[in-house]
């Protein structure tokens, strides 16, 4: 097997730093003319990245580039043009007079409210360019408070973008102690394991680590399902297509070394959610299939549209033991080919529909891994608290900051955002697209597979607007330290 080198790999591809559950996205550009100065900020702050090999830090600090971000740094055209196309072109190119509607905004679905062209950051109106992201993370409020200003202060070439009102562009990303996010589902529990990862060879976690992940030794049936090669998330190893993406190449020595090695791409999407009007939609649902709203049917409803209980157990026919760990090494054609239990178009289903589409189960499950990300998102802002009835904080907005990473933004995220998400013959449906999703289509339903007929459910308007986002790579300490040179 591959060794992979994760002393240099960042942190952030192998924890979603469970234990600091504190997060802060800082978006910054570069100061024209002083790259000299930047190039000694990045220099020092590549000591300070927190490493895949440095478990239970207190705090964590990983670092992000745009393509906008790289050419600032003045990398040969020959580097640069060795990243992929999406990456250099970014998440939403500015329409021209030939194309008014860019291709991958289309791909992505960003139309109508969720159109770059009204995004808060990154969008077509913004007048900077983002250069990069610093991703930081703490165990407490005011130890992120405090992370957030050592680190704006040490900035030297670099400044924090700020948004139409002035104030820097920061989006807070939080852990709750339930782990769920703003419609109320417990998330983060479905990820793939990368071959060669402490969490594949089945190491202990140690005492303070600040990943709540790993630790337990993984099933044959777990292993079968959800092992991934190391190559579909770090560029310069081996992926499910058995080759190395983009040729990077392995040279150790530093003149020649490639700085895409032991990196990866980053996704953000600042997506909006709409909690009262998906709490509502949710109620009407239940008053439908059900005849009544009460909680039972809500929740009936609501973990229909994802594929889980809010407690995060699949719906798919698996024993459950009392009070046991939401599952994940479940498939759907031998148990649930006909959604039946799990509706075809769930969240989860389409997100990462495992074994269901392909010639046959195992050909399909193959395939399913070359079309995977991991998340490392978290919900931000003020969160609704139905449960109590209270309606404080309704106006305020919240959504999840979606970090998703992998080594080919077009075959994964993407793939998985056009082709499942938005596409409304999913699995042989009629139509409509993911229920958690932003994009919505003519005839916008959710289809629930029911005997003796299924239920199409008008979804009046996505409850998921897309807010701001971009293109990033995460890049190898060692390639940080070679972009100062
Ligand atoms: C506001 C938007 C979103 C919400 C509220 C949301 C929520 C959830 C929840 C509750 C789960 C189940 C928990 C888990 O398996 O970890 C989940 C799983 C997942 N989501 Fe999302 N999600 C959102 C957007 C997206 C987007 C945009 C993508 C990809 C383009 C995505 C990809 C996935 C994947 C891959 C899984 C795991 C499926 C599996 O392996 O079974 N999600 N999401």
């Amino acid at each position: 097997m591959e060794k992979i080198e994760w002393d240099d790999v960042q942190r952030l591809v192998l924890s979603g730093y469970a234990g600091l559950p504190f997060s802060a996205y800082l978006f910054w550009h570069f100061v024209p003319g002083e790259v000299d100065a930047a190039k000694r900020w990045l220099g020092l702050l590549a000591d300070r990245l927190t490493r895949a090999t440095d478990r239970g830090s207190k705090q964590a600090v990983n670092l992000a580039l745009t393509a906008h971000g790289l050419e600032h740094l003045r990398v040969s055209d020959s580097v640069l043009h060795s990243f992929s196309l999406e990456f250099l072109e970014g998440m939403a190119p500015k329409p021209t007079a030939e194309t008014k509607f860019p291709r991958r905004s289309n791909i992505l679905g960003d139309l109508g409210d969720s159109s770059p062209e009204f995004w808060e950051w990154g969008g077509w109106t913004q007048r900077r360019d983002i250069d990069g992201m610093l991703l930081l993370y703490a165990a407490g409020e005011s130890e992120l408070l405090s992370l957030v200003e050592a680190e704006i202060n040490a900035m030297a070439g670099t400044e924090p973008t700020a948004r139409q009102n002035g104030d820097p562009l920061i989006i807070d990303g939080r852990i709750y102690d339930d782990r769920k996010e703003h419609f109320g589902f417990k998330d983060g529990i479905s990820q793939p394991v990368i071959e060669g990862s402490p969490k594949a060879n089945g190491r202990k976690r140690g005492r303070n680590s600040d990943d709540a992940d790993h630790g337990k030794k993984l099933t044959q049936e777990e292993k079968r399902i959800l092992l991934v090669k190391a190559g579909e998330f770090i560029l310069g190893y081996k992926n499910e297509r058995r080759a190395s993406i983009s040729d990077v190449s392995v040279t150790k020595d530093s003149a020649t070394r490639d700085i895409r090695r032991n990196g990866t791409y980053l996704v953000f999407r600042q997506l909006e959610q709409d909690v009262p009007a998906f709490n509502e939609f949710v109620a009407k649902t239940a008053e439908r299939i059900y005849g009544l709203a009460d909680e039972s049917a809500r929740e009936k409803v609501a973990s229909l549209l994802v594929g889980r209980t809010r407690e995060g157990h699949p719906l798919v026919p698996i024993e459950r033991p009392p009070e046991a760990d939401p599952r994940n090494d479940f498939l759907y054609y031998f148990e649930d080919r006909f959604g039946m239990a799990c509706p075809i178009g769930a969240h989860i289903r389409r997100a990462n529909p495992r074994d269901t589409i392909g010639p046959d189960a195992d050909t399909a499950l193959r395939l399913s891994k070359m079309h995977r990300i991991i998340r490392r998102g978290r919900p931000y802002g003020e969160r609704l608290d139905t449960a109590e009835g209270r309606t404080a904080g309704k106006q305020a907005t919240r959504g999840i900051s979606f970090i998703a990473l992998n080594a080919d933004i077009a075959g994964q995220f993407e793939m998985i955002q056009h082709s499942w998400l938005n596409n409304t013959h999913f699995g042989g449906l009629y139509a409509g697209t993911d229920p958690l999703g932003h994009f919505s289509c003519a005839r916008d339903v959710a289809t629930i597979q029911d005997r003796p007929t299924n239920h199409y459910i008008d979804r009046p308007r996505p409850f998921v607007r897309v807010r701001g986002g971009g293109y990033f790579f995460l890049p190898g300490i060692e390639a940080v330290r070679a972009l100062t040179t």
